[in-house]
């Protein structure tokens, strides 16, 4: 769709990034959100809601953003299950992006997008015997390996093969991070990893195995964090952990993880990149070894949002509702892991708040909430909103409860709009069940 393809728009008169977005892709023109050279109103008139869309734009300047702080030679393997839509997936390929992938599932998309598997890391804390047979005849970059019972499946299915599987070790270093519980993987009650002890064996256990080579170590402390010392500890903790092997395995890649968190309106601001790279670069560098990060939320959060519309509004005497026709099914982060995401009216965001609202969707839950005790203007039925910061574990977790189709998804660029994902129709939800 080629916006305003049929009517004239006139002159934009005031234009100026969209408050409480952590992108300048989303703008305020006319009073009104645009993503990138689009009124967000035309695509919820057009896909109608709840709809996620997304700019192409603020994904490619993530990606430069941390090529410039973290040097060419680094890979950035996006982590795929922040969005795996295919669109973004080619869009990030194109731009020399390789990916970090959870399952079997995601190294199959990697392959229905016909993007390079070659690039791809493979994490994950129990993966089968499958998922590595598909993933070595993917011939991806490296296992992540993080549990001590894989090692003999990866080798069975390496020697099979007639191939050399490559490894890097994923060490818990016990480390903790400041963020929430459900997001942190670096501790020692957590189930991700190898904690020193069991990384040793699994380095000696390589070393006596002429199908698997140890190309490096793999840390990823957990989500949404926001300063750079975590990652700099994990480094020390795992070189010196390194440096008292014997012998002393030859590596090629340290990958750092991902995580990097970013500015959900706390207050915090997200995490400096340029700061985390200026310190930790050099380090990894002077190692004689390749930076590998793997980003998710940093690219893609702040390049999205989830339009939809106000249903009704409910007041109680202790509470006020605005209803609206998105849901933890759309955005389950508020639910699960109280997680707190700006709703903004898209027309005229700035009128005066009357009221402190509850922004609930339709869903049978109490938990269904997308936002608790915003101040808001009073919202007129048919009203659209913006939830902010969306692009990350939004449309990616997005479920079919209470047999609420799925969501379309967007992506923007410039004055183009493609559809990326078509709304699930009502009928696909009971296509895979059976009336024998
Ligand atoms: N690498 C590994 C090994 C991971 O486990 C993860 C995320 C990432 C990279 C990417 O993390 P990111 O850069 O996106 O923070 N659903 C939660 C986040 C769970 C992340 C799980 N692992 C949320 O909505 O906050």
């Amino acid at each position: 769709m080629r916006a305003g393809s049929g009517k004239i728009r006139g002159p934009v008169t005031n234009d100026r990034p969209f408050p409480g977005s952590g992108s300048s892709a989303f703008r305020l023109r006319d009073g009104e959100l645009w993503c990138e050279g689009i009124p967000v109103r035309e695509l919820a008139a057009r896909h109608g809601t709840p709809l996620h869309v997304y700019s192409a734009t603020e994904i490619l300047t993530r990606v430069r953003e941390l090529r410039a702080a973290f040097g060419e030679a680094a890979r950035i393997c996006y982590a795929v299950k922040a969005n795996p839509n295919l669109a973004i997936l080619r869009l990030l390929a194109a731009e020399g992006v390789g990916f970090d992938v959870v399952s079997g599932g995601e190294l199959a998309r990697d392959a229905a997008a016909g993007v390079a598997t070659s690039g791809v890391v493979f994490a994950g804390v129990a993966k089968s015997a499958a998922e590595i047979g598909a993933a070595l005849d993917a011939g991806i970059l490296a296992f992540n390996v993080e549990s001590e019972h894989e090692l003999p499946l990866l080798a069975a299915a390496a020697r099979a093969r007639g191939v050399v599987a490559r490894l890097a070790v994923r060490v818990n270093p016990d480390l903790p991070v400041d963020t929430h519980r459900h997001t942190r993987t670096g501790g020692k009650d957590d189930k991700f990893g190898l904690d020193f002890g069991a990384a040793a064996r699994v380095v000696a256990a390589v070393a006596r195995e002429a199908a698997l080579e140890l190309v490096g170590f793999h840390v990823h402390l957990g989500s949404q964090v926001r300063e750079p010392e975590p990652y700099l500890r994990a480094f020390t903790a795992v070189m010196a952990f390194f440096d008292a092997l014997e012998p002393r395995p030859a590596l090629r890649y340290y990958d750092l993880g991902g995580g990097f968190g970013i500015d959900y309106g706390d207050g915090r601001g997200r995490l400096d990149v340029a700061r985390l790279a200026a310190a930790l670069v050099p380090a990894i560098t002077a190692r004689g070894l390749v930076p590998i990060l793997e980003p998710g939320r940093y690219l893609v959060a702040d390049a999205g949002l989830l339009l939809t519309r106000v249903l009704g509004t409910k007041e109680r005497p202790s509470h006020a509702f605005v209803l609206v026709d998105a849901a933890m099914t759309e955005l389950i982060r508020p639910a699960l892991y109280q997680a707190s995401h700006g709703i903004v009216p898209v027309q005229d965001p700035e009128r005066r708040p009357e009221g402190v609202w509850d922004v609930v969707g339709p869903v049978c839950e109490s938990g269904d909430f997308l936002g608790k005790a915003r101040a808001l203007p009073r919202l007129a039925q048919g009203e659209l909103l913006a939830v902010l910061a969306t692009g990350a574990y939004g449309a990616a977790m997005a479920s079919s409860y209470n047999s609420r189709p799925r969501a379309a998804e967007i992506l923007v660029s410039g004055t183009t709009a493609q559809l990326v994902r078509r709304r699930e129709r009502v009928e696909d939800l009971w296509a895979e069940e059976l009336n024998p």
